[in-house]
C-alpha cells in the first residue's frame, strides 16, 4: 500500500488539536519547523519527518490509566519502570498508533517515534533528526542549546552524540533516572568508527 505522508500529517494535525495541552502545541510545531530544517540539510523526507513530529507527542498528555491501558491493548511490554512512570510509554504508544492507525511500516519512522525521549542505537537518520529536533527546537531553553544547534546543521551524527552525551549529563547531574536505551546508545556510538 502507498503511503500519503501529507495526508497522515494532516490528520495528525486534527488529532493535536483534542489530545496535546495548548501548552505543548509550540513545543511540537517548534520540532515540526526545526526537523524541515534538518531534512533540507540532510537531504531527508520532509513528510516522514512531519509525521514524526507531530506524532511524537501526540499521548504526551495523556492520562497515566490510559496510557497503561493502551500499551496493554497494543501489546507494549510494560516493564517495572514503565509501570512505576507510565508517561515514559508515550512514545511507544505513539508508535504503535502510527502503525495500526496508518499502517506505517517503515522501521525509521516507527523506532524514532517510540524512542525520541531515549535514543536508540538502532536509529537511522530519521530517529536522529527527531531526536535533535526534540531537543533543540526553538522554544527549548538551557545552557550549550545554541552550540547544540549548530552543530545540529554541521552534522547529524556528531550531534546525535552531543545531545545524547547532554541528556546523559543532565539526569547524573539532577540525580535522574538513566534509560536503558539511551545507556545503549551512548555504548553504540562509542564503538562506532565517526567519533
Ligand atoms: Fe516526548
Ligand atoms: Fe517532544
Amino acid at each position: 500500500m502507498q503511503i500519503d505522508y501529507m495526508e497522515i500529517a494532516n490528520e495528525l494535525e486534527k488529532h493535536i488539536n483534542l489530545l496535546v495541552l495548548e501548552e505543548r502545541k509550540s513545543h511540537v510545531y517548534g520540532v515540526l519547523d526545526f526537523c524541515k530544517r534538518l531534512a533540507k540539510r540532510y537531504a531527508l523526507s520532509e513528510d516522514k519527518l512531519a509525521v514524526m513530529a507531530l506524532a511524537h507527542d501526540l499521548f504526551r498528555d495523556t492520562p497515566s490509566n490510559k496510557l497503561s491501558k493502551m500499551a496493554n491493548c497494543y501489546g507494549i511490554e510494560i516493564s517495572e519502570l514503565f509501570a512505576k512512570r507510565p508517561i515514559l510509554i508515550h512514545g511507544l504508544v505513539s508508535s504503535a498508533y502510527l502503525k495500526r492507525r496508518f499502517g506505517i511500516e517503515d522501521e525509521d519512522i516507527l523506532l524514532g517515534v517510540a524512542y525520541h525521549t531515549s535514543g536508540h542505537p538502532d536509529f537511522g537518520a530519521l530517529g536522529k533528526a527527531l531526536v535533535l529536533a526534540d531537543s533543540l527546537e526553538l522554544t527549548r531553553v538551557y545552557d550549550k542549546v545554541n552550540q547544540l544547534r549548530e552543530i545540529a546543521f554541521y552534522d547529524l551524527d556528531i550531534a546525535y552524540v552531543e545531545v545524547i552525551r547532554n541528556k546523559i549529563d543532565y539526569a547524573v547531574n539532577h540525580n535522574l533516572y538513566l534509560l536503558p536505551e539511551t545507556v545503549n546508545t551512548w555504548n553504540k556510538l562509542m564503538e562506532g568508527e565517526k567519533i
